[in-house]
């Protein structure tokens, strides 16, 4: 963490668990825990269908709720698909695009992320746009390559003011739900070249100001180590996310 220069976010991403009455009885054990704790930002991304439930538990606290996709389209034929406009109207500000779980199982490109990117920003959220490398990329030596190009497409046609409300997640994909945590070294390295890749497109100040997390099986084990990493700006966590006392530890991690 670089926190001189960029916030530090830890985000949870509950994915499909969670059905309003457990989101709030989390929400609600998890408050106390984390009351004060202000050096971080605090989100949690959640089902669609949750999103209100968590939303009132959380009032009046530092957390904070957001939704785990969002559609590009403003309207229209599109079936189970939900709409920028849709989660503003509910107060949701955060956004989870390009997540590996959406590349693998549902069909997203670069070109639906960046997309749904431009959506998003376009109607003023905030977007914590995933990418990262699969095991094979990694072991042929072409990390880099690959989420150089990731960052590239993904955030095509997004201006420097846009960026500003873009949180870059580095997730490698072998790291997701596997236990297989990339080293802090890792992490470091590859976010820095992705920090790199965005001071090659909008700029050194741009890139700097960037809050670049970490993801793929942080836990209240190995968080620390990686967010003393000065690229490493916070977390987004699946597994961990679910458990009070484990996301709790990796809030402390950050402060
Ligand atoms: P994990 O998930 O922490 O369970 O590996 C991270 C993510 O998918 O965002």
């Amino acid at each position: 963490m670089n926190t001189a220069k960029r916030r530090t976010v830890i985000a949870g991403n509950w994915k499909m668990n969670f059905t309003p009455d457990q989101a709030t009885a989390f929400i609600n054990e998890l408050k106390p825990m984390v009351a004060g704790k202000d050096n971080c930002d605090i989100i949690f991304c959640a089902p669609y269908v949750t999103i209100a439930a968590a939303q009132a538990a959380a009032q009046g606290s530092n957390i904070k709720i957001g939704a785990e996709n969002v559609h590009f389209a403003p309207n229209g034929a599109y079936t189970g698909e939900v709409s920028a406009e849709m989660l503003k109207a509910i107060g949701v500000e955060y956004v989870i695009i390009g997540h590996s779980e959406r590349r693998q199982y549902f069909g997203e490109t670069d070109e639906t992320v960046n997309l749904r990117t431009k959506a998003a920003l376009a109607a003023g959220m905030t977007v914590i746009l995933c990418l990262g490398e699969v095991k094979e990329q990694r072991l042929a030596g072409i990390t880099d390559e690959v989420v150089a190009m990731q960052t590239k497409l993904d955030l095509a046609g997004v201006s420097a003011e846009e960026l500003k409300r873009v949180i870059i997640a580095y997730e490698p994909v072998w790291a997701i739900g596997t236990g297989l945590t990339a080293t802090p070294e890792q992490a470091e390295e590859t976010c820095a070249s992705i920090r790199r890749v965005v001071a090659s497109m909008y700029g050194n100040d741009a890139a700097e100001a960037l809050t670049i997390q970490y993801g793929g099986s942080m836990n209240d084990a190995n968080a620390a180590d990686l967010l003393a990493k000065t690229n490493v700006d916070g977390g987004l966590i699946g597994g961990a996310s679910l458990v009070a006392k484990k996301f709790t530890a990796i809030v402390d991690a950050a402060q």
